[in-house]
This record gives structure tokens, sequence and C-alpha cells, in this order.
């Protein structure tokens, strides 16, 4: 395996990098998670726009732009000859003095990791997978907006201890207000009346890119799409419940804090909205 550091390649066992880096001693640094299909990212463009999103609201300058982005990406598929991958980029604030202030890092540091992607056990597309709202909430907007793609994960990793615990795969967070917001690693959707219904990007959630195309395919069926707040009572009483992510595309949720959604099974328009993706993830990488 050959990691990207900088602009250089370095095997793993080679691939360091500074223990005065303000990503590791602050966890000040942002991260994008993309998936490569035959060896083509999918939505590459929508990736590199988030992560400039996730640098402008901590303002930090990238080290490269979009097209130096697309490139180091490419070349890091191509020089650990993948097919199906997962690559995850990780810019921190970069090397410096110890203390907060940022300027005192002059230039992040630029890591890509490409490895070959292992799916999720096919008993989880086909039977659902088990949720629980976490007692953890989602940050504050005020606080670390939801909005960055940060490093700064320990919301998350302490809703994903509690969803472990639980027995659960995924942690569902709820907003400051107690509205539902979204996974630890993943955006909620439910389906009621034959509507689908998502948090709004105001509830404090990351804009995910696997949403934004959920929202498409939806729209394009002529399946009624809203951003709308929702509770964790209407989650459980909905038809349908689903999560979305790069890795995990469409992903049923079959139980929600123990209790079985609707009939238990993976809901109908889940499924085609599931098929329907994996047709536009085809779509889009044949006209790439
Ligand atoms: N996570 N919300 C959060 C908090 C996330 O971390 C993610 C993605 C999403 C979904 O975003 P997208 O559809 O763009 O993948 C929503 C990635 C997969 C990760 O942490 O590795």
């Amino acid at each position: 395996m050959k990691i990207y550091i900088d602009g250089k390649f370095y095997p793993k066992e080679m691939a360091k990098v500074s223990v005065f880096d303000h990503g590791y001693l602050y966890g000040d640094g942002i991260y994008e998670t993309l998936r490569a299909y035959g060896g083509k990212v999918f939505k590459l463009d929508e990736h590199i726009a988030r992560l400039k999103q996730s640098a402008s609201l901590m303002e930090m300058t990238l080290p490269l732009d979009d097209n130096g982005f697309v490139k180091a990406i490419t070349d890091t598929i191509r020089e650990n000859a993948l097919g199906d991958a997962y690559v995850r980029i990780t810019v921190s604030r970069g090397e410096g003095e110890i203390g907060l202030d940022p300027a005192l890092c002059p230039k992040p540091t630029l890591v890509i990791i490409a490895k070959e992607f292992k799916d999720y056990p096919s008993e989880m597309r086909e039977q659902g997978i088990r949720v629980t709202v976490t007692k953890t909430r989602r940050n504050h907007p005020e606080c670390i907006d939801p909005a960055i793609k940060s490093t700064n994960f320990l919301n998350n990793i302490f809703a994903k201890v509690e969803a472990k615990k639980a027995g659960s795969h995924e942690g569902i967070m709820l907003n400051h207000s107690g509205f539902v917001a979204e996974g630890t690693v993943s955006n909620v959707f439910i389906v009621r009346r034959g509507a689908l219904l998502t948090p709004p990007v105001l509830s404090g959630i990351l804009v995910g890119v696997t949403r934004s195309v959920v929202m498409g395919l939806a729209a394009a069926m002529g399946v009624e799409a809203s951003e709308e707040p929702f509770t964790e009572i209407e989650m459980r009483q909905a038809d349908e419940v689903f999560i979305t992510n790069t890795t995990m595309e469409v992903m049923p949720v079959t139980v929600v804090d123990g209790t079985k959604v609707a009939d238990g099974r993976p809901g109908a328009l889940t499924k085609k909205l599931s098929a329907a993706y994996t047709e536009e993830v085809a779509r889009c990488l044949k006209a790439h």
C-alpha cells in the first residue's frame, strides 16, 4: 500500500506525520471519504467542493486547487492499482508549535489513503440494520458546525460507542432541539405515506453527497421528497427508514431501539432507491 503525503508516495510503514501536527494535537483538520468503482471516483467534484467548503468554514487554505486534488486522488488510486476503492483524504492544519493558533502552522498536511473497498456484509443490505437513538446529541452548529467534515470527531465517536454498546450498527443523533439530525457517519431518511423525508440542513447535519443523489433520484421517480424536521417517535412510526453515505450507499434500517420498523423488512421505496442508486453510479461513471 502506497500512501500519498504532501505530493509524495510512501509505503504504509513509512507513512508518518509529525507529532506536532495540529491534526494530531488538537483534531484540527478536515477529511473526505470517497468511493471509486472500477478505478473511477463517484461524484469526485462534489467531494472536492465539500472539502473546500469545510476548509473555508474553518479558515484553512487548501494545499491544492481542484485540478491538483483530482490528479492527487487519481494518482493514488493508480499507484495502488485499485478498482473498487475506499479513498480517504485528510487535510490537517499542519505541523506547528504547541498552541491553538492555526497561524503556528505554516502549511497544511495532505494525506490520501486508498485501499480496496470491502463491502458491508450482504445480510446488512438484505435484512436491514439496527440503529440506536443516542443520548449524545449532534454538535450545535454554533459550537462545531456539523457542515464541516472535521477530523474533530469525538461527538460522533461518543454516539458510536453508545450504539455499539446497544448492539446497533449505527447511532442516530438528535440535534439540540430534539429533532433527528443524522447518524454518526450517515444521513437519515424516513418514508411516510409514500413521501420521503430527511432532516433539513438547518437541523445541523453534514450535507451528504449520497443524500443529494438520493433526493435527486426520488424526484426523478416522481416521489415527493422534502427536507423536513422529524422526531425520533416519527422515525419509529415511519413506514420505512434508511441511512445513506458514500460507502453504505442506501442502507435499510429495520430496527430502531430494539423495535421493528413496520414489518421489520427493508421497505419497497428503500429497495427501489437503492437499485436506482446503483444504476446512477453506473450511468455517471460511463459518462465520465
Ligand atoms: N461519513 N453525516 C456524517 C456525520 C458523516 O460522517 C457522513 C459521511 C455523512 C454522509 O456523507 P456522504 O454521503 O457524503 O458520504 C453524513 C463518511 C462516509 C466517513 O466518515 O467516512
